[in-house]
Parts: structure tokens; C-alpha cells; sequence
């Protein structure tokens, strides 16, 4: 299924419409099925979204009790290092909705090993796959200006893993820190619906290159077989097409 492009004047338009859809794509999966999981990106673009839905009308919109939510990557520091996805969606969202704790799936980031760590992630997506639609429900990512997504960059290994593994460390991210950990495509392919958030004009050239098709960039990639994919775009994103 091709993806569908929406288009808005600015971020915070691009948020509002954002929480509006994700409101209405829970609902709409908590309607089929008993449970909802909804993968978070990191970056700067979400956290506009996730203040928004921490407070009403969405914060009061949201089943959170039947929610399950994951990372689809981390930067490999503590919980409390201001780099860190689930610190900062935790401080900016998770803090102020009742979802409860057990359901909140942070990235693990203090093993000594962070190829152990995502091999421990690896399982638990597995569990919430097994206890799920067998799918990853929602999954929000945030696109870089080379066009990747979670921790997959660019021309990197990481790409071309068997589709076996879900979760895999990375030890040179071009992004500091270059310690991480991330979903890979198989895993992410699995979703079924994906919501890209991509604002600013350094992301135009990337956002042209991956709705033409450009494999090369990993945000094109992701191509869920059951699923599909939404951009959510500012005009400045999109000011290349
Ligand atoms: C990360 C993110 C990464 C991010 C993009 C966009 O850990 O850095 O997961 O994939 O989504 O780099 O980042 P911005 O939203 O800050 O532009």
C-alpha cells in the first residue's frame, strides 16, 4: 500500500494532528482487540506530541491502562541522561497519564554489554508480539536528514540483518551518541500502522529522495506488508516535493 502524505503548516500543527490521529487509531485497534502497542520515538520532532497528549482533551482520550509501549530506539546512556528517548518521553508524557508502570518498556541501557541489552529487548518485543495482534500496533518515528529512522542508518549493517532479529545494538551511530540500540526493518515492518513525524527544512531533500522511491535511505525501507505508513510532514519538510 502506498503511503499517504499529510502536510501542515508547523509543528505544532503537525502535533495536534498527530495526537489527534493517534487518538483515533488506539480507539480504533482498542475496538478489535484488548490491547494496544504504540512504539515511541526519540528525537526532538515528538515532544511537541507528547506534551500535547499528557494534557486534556487527550490525555482524558487515551485508554492508557490498555496500552503497551515500547521504544523503537535508544541512545545507549541512563534513563536520567537528558539524551535519553525514554527519559525524555518519560518526563514530557509517561509522568503525567495514568498508563501503568509494568506496561512502560524502556530500552535497557546499563548492561555492560548493549548487544546483551538488545538481545533482552529482543525478548521482550517477542513477548509483546506473542501477547498482542502479533503485530507492533503504532509505531512513531522521527526520520534524520539522511533519511534514517530509529538507529538505522544509511549504508549500515544493520540494514541487512536476518529477518530473525528484531533488536540490535549499534556501536557507530553517525548521530551521538554512537552507542545504541534499535528496532531493525523486520521488526519495524511488522507494524501496522506507521506514523512518520518529520518537520524542518534540513529534512526536504530526504523526504523528496524516500517518496521517490530511494532505497537508499532507510526511512523508504519501511514497507510493513500488513501494515501502513503515514507521513505527517511540516510545509518546510515538504518543500521539496
Ligand atoms: C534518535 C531518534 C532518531 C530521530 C531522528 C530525528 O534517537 O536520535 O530516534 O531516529 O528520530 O534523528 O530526530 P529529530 O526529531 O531530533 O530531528
Amino acid at each position: 500500500m502506498p503511503p499517504s502524505i499529510s502536510i501542515y503548516p508547523d509543528q505544532e500543527q503537525l502535533a495536534t494532528a498527530a495526537a489527534d490521529l493517534l487518538v483515533q487509531q488506539i480507539a480504533a485497534t482498542l475496538a478489535t482487540q484488548p490491547r494496544c502497542s504504540l512504539v515511541l520515538t526519540g528525537g526532538t520532532t515528538p515532544v511537541l506530541l507528547y506534551r500535547l497528549l499528557a494534557q486534556q482533551p487527550y490525555r482524558t482520550q487515551i485508554a492508557w491502562e490498555r496500552l503497551w509501549v515500547l521504544w523503537g530506539d535508544e541512545r545507549y546512556v541512563p534513563l536520567t541522561d537528558p539524551q535519553s528517548n525514554a527519559g525524555i518521553a518519560t518526563r514530557e508524557l509517561l509522568n503525567h497519564v495514568p498508563i501503568p508502570p509494568a506496561q512502560v518498556l524502556p530500552m535497557p541501557t546499563t548492561a555492560a554489554n548493549p548487544h546483551a541489552a538488545a538481545a533482552a529487548y529482543q525478548q521482550q518485543v517477542q513477548q509483546i508480539l506473542a501477547d498482542g495482534s502479533g503485530q507492533l500496533d503504532i509505531v512513531l518515528l522521527g526520520m534524520g536528514p539522511d533519511g534514517h529512522i530509529a538507529s538505522l542508518f544509511p549504508d549500515h549493517a544493520a540494514l541487512t540483518l536476518p529477518d530473525t532479529v528484531l533488536v540490535t545494538a549499534i556501536d557507530d551511530s553517525p548521530k551521538p551518541p554512537s552507542q545504541r540500540i534499535t528496532l531493525t526493518l523486520p521488526a519495524l515492518q511488522q507494524a501496522g500502522l506507521v506514523l512518520l513525524l518529520v518537520a524542518g527544512a534540513e529534512k526536504a531533500a530526504a523526504v523528496q529522495r524516500a517518496l521517490a522511491g530511494d532505497l537508499a535511505l532507510p526511512v523508504a525501507r519501511v514497507q510493513p506488508p500488513h501494515g501502513r505508513v503515514l507521513w505527517l510532514l511540516d510545509a518546510a519538510a515538504a518543500s521539496a516535493r
